[in-house]
């Protein structure tokens, strides 16, 4: 029931502080429009698209539910779905917006982590350290226009050509090399032999948003392949996630008005040497949605820059269909064609920070290239192109959250094919399976999940004390409930040990106890029924409902015992007498 795994680091005391403190209206309220209706906020669901609010907040209660795709959960997991953070970030930001400092337990696996992120903080010291004594890696960057201030900005090193380099100064025994392994610095070959992952090659740290090495990228000087290796993910290292210059962006800006999404790292570096200091690049990959949620948390605009060509065409609509699970109202996103044969690095250099900047301000938005491109592809004079269109066209507006972007982005496309808006609407409804008003999302409609009569007694006392935990100090001792054959029996009967354990429990603090539970899960689920406003109602109701499922489970056990009357013990037999009479009450 503790949080474990990874996020076993954090108490579960800090994290029901943490929910005690934080509002989730304000939480919810810097990301969504709410309304407020009664003592509960509606919105427009941000997980699924629809036209009529569904998604609940109780204020009160610390969680939020839909009622339309069942997305529900705490402040914290909020944010976990909504910006895509991990957990551990998701509570290191919902520390930072109430002011508590997140404490750690020191964990092996935290002490693990440490000690990759010293031995490549390390290695990015000797790197830089090595790029002083090589004349011929110091003019490779100062024929590139690298100057002293930008190379110190971004830690730039030199790995020379040698085999051991770091084995030699890192090394020193079985479990630091394992270690050197495990961080991307070394590698073995098939015979097992180990050595220098980067021989001769000027050398990238990449940092984190905290500023902590997590891995390189290396290009050679000259001619030679690969132009770049980088890192291989390791247990610090995910390219998905992180993006080259963010955390030097941050350094170098107070506040970050936009940020320009270029494809390599010298393009990163080229452009903050001509003062463009807000440039970040994907590692080699598409940029994930993951990584644009990241970048929308320091900045409302972002423009990725494309070559011109097939090639960045392609790449840049990869790009868009990752950005359109992030795009809403309030948030720019653009792109940039370069000419021909440039990149942004060639380019800034070419014509200088001023006439850069110029085709950053008028770059295409994401609905522009959107539109364009689907209006491009079809003819809508024919029926078969309709067809097409909203064949093409659903399954990207399905990513997009809905709002008041979704709503102009249809209008605009249905000007530009030549449709109404209502009838383009009708379009992609009529061959979605899901049709219409259905949500544009997986899950099934909450409504329409079947339920379990058997269990639903369970459920019903289980729902109740998730809307008001308090219930369980009063109601009856849970132990009846070990003999009670029913699913979820055992379930309800260690949430009342938990609240028992800790009074002070809220409705948001106990849905974060069984995160990490696989019957977490379920525990949320319930939450598909309905609100209940009204708490005495709901202990109340738990105090009845626990009474009768303390009666069947006295049935339930007159019955098995009685089964085998004529071979009970004498406690049984004393047991069996106490039941009945007490049944008889
Ligand atoms: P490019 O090949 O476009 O090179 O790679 P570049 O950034 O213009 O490099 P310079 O100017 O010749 O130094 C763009 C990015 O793609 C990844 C790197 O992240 C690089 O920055 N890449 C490229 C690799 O990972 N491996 C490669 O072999 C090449
Ligand atoms: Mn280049």
């Amino acid at each position: 029931m503790q949080a474990a795994g990874m996020s076993g680091r954090i108490p579960q005391a800090f994290i029901d502080e943490l929910l005690a403190r934080a509002d989730i209206i304000e939480v919810l309220g810097s990301r969504l429009q709410l309304k407020k209706a009664g003592r509960e906020y509606k919105a427009l669901c941000p997980f699924h698209s629809e036209k009529t609010p569904s998604f609940t907040i109780s204020p009160d209660k610390g969680f939020y539910h839909c009622f339309g795709c069942g997305a529900h959960g705490t402040a914290l997991g909020f944010l976990m779905e909504h910006d895509r953070l991990p957990f551990v970030e998701a509570v290191e930001e919902l520390a930072g917006m109430v002011g508590l400092e997140v404490p750690r337990e020191d964990s092996p696996a935290a002490r693990v982590q440490r000690s990759h992120h010293e031995l490549l903080a390390q290695a990015a010291r000797i790197y830089r350290e090595l790029l002083k004594d090589s004349a011929e890696a110091v003019g490779y960057f100062k024929g590139r226009g690298i100057d002293g201030p930008t190379a110190a900005r971004f830690h730039l090193g030199y790995a020379p050509d040698a085999w051991d380099t770091i084995q030699q100064r890192l090394g020193g025994g079985p479990d630091a090399e394992q270690a050197l392994l495990d961080v991307g610095l070394l590698t073995e070959n098939e015979r097992g032999r180990r050595y220098d992952r980067f021989r001769g090659r000027v050398m990238f740290p990449i940092r984190d948003l905290r500023g902590r090495v997590i891995g390189f990228g290396a290009r050679v000087l000259g001619a030679g392949e690969p132009k770049y290796l980088n890192s291989p993910e390791t247990p610090v290292f995910h390219k998905g996630r992180e993006l080259y210059g963010l955390y030097e962006a941050r350094q170098a800006l107070r506040q970050i008005t936009r940020l320009v999404v270029v494809e390599g790292y010298m393009d990163v570096i080229g452009l903050a040497r001509h003062g463009i200091a807000y440039a970040v690049a994907t590692l080699g990959t598409a940029t994930t949605s993951e990584q644009l949620a990241r970048l929308f948390r320091v900045t409302d605009e972002v423009v990725f820059c494309f070559d011109g060509d097939r090639a960045g065409r392609a790449a840049a609509w990869r790009a868009l269909e990752n950005a359109l699970p992030e795009a809403r109202e309030g948030r720019q996103i653009g792109f940039l064609f370069l000419p021909e044969g440039e990149d942004p690095d060639s380019l800034v250099a070419r014509e200088g920070a001023n006439a850069f900047e110029a085709r950053l301000s008028q770059v295409q938005p994401l609905s522009d290239f959107l539109v364009e491109r689907l209006a491009q592809a079809v003819d809508t004079s024919t029926v078969d192109g309709r067809a097409r269109l909203a064949e093409q066209a659903r399954p990207l507006l399905a990513r997009l959250p809905a709002g008041v972007y979704r709503e102009l982005l249809l209008e605009k496309l249905a000007g530009t094919v030549g449709l109404g808006a209502a009838r383009l609407e009708k379009l992609l409804a009529a061959g979605d399976p899901r049709a219409g008003s259905a949500p544009a999302d997986p899950r099934p409609p909450a409504r329409a999940r079947p339920r379990s009569g058997r269990a639903s007694l369970v459920r019903q006392a289980l729902l109740r004390l998730l809307h008001c935990p308090r219930a369980a100090l009063e109601g009856p001792d849970p132990d009846f409930l070990a003999t009670l054959d029913r699913p979820g029996a055992a379930l309800l009967r260690a949430v009342i040990e938990d609240i028992r354990a800790h009074p002070q429990l809220t409705p948001a603090m106990l849905l974060e106890h069984w995160r990490e539970h696989p019957e977490g899960r379920h525990l949320g689920r319930l939450l598909d029924t309905e609100l209940l406003v009204d708490d005495d109602a709901a202990a109340e109701e738990y105090r009845d409902i626990m009474q009768r499922l303390a009666v069947d489970a006295r049935r339930a056990r007159i019955e098995q015992l009685s089964a085998r009357s004529g071979a009970l013990e004498e406690a049984e037999k004393a047991e069996l007498r106490a039941l009945i009479a007490a049944s008889g009450r």
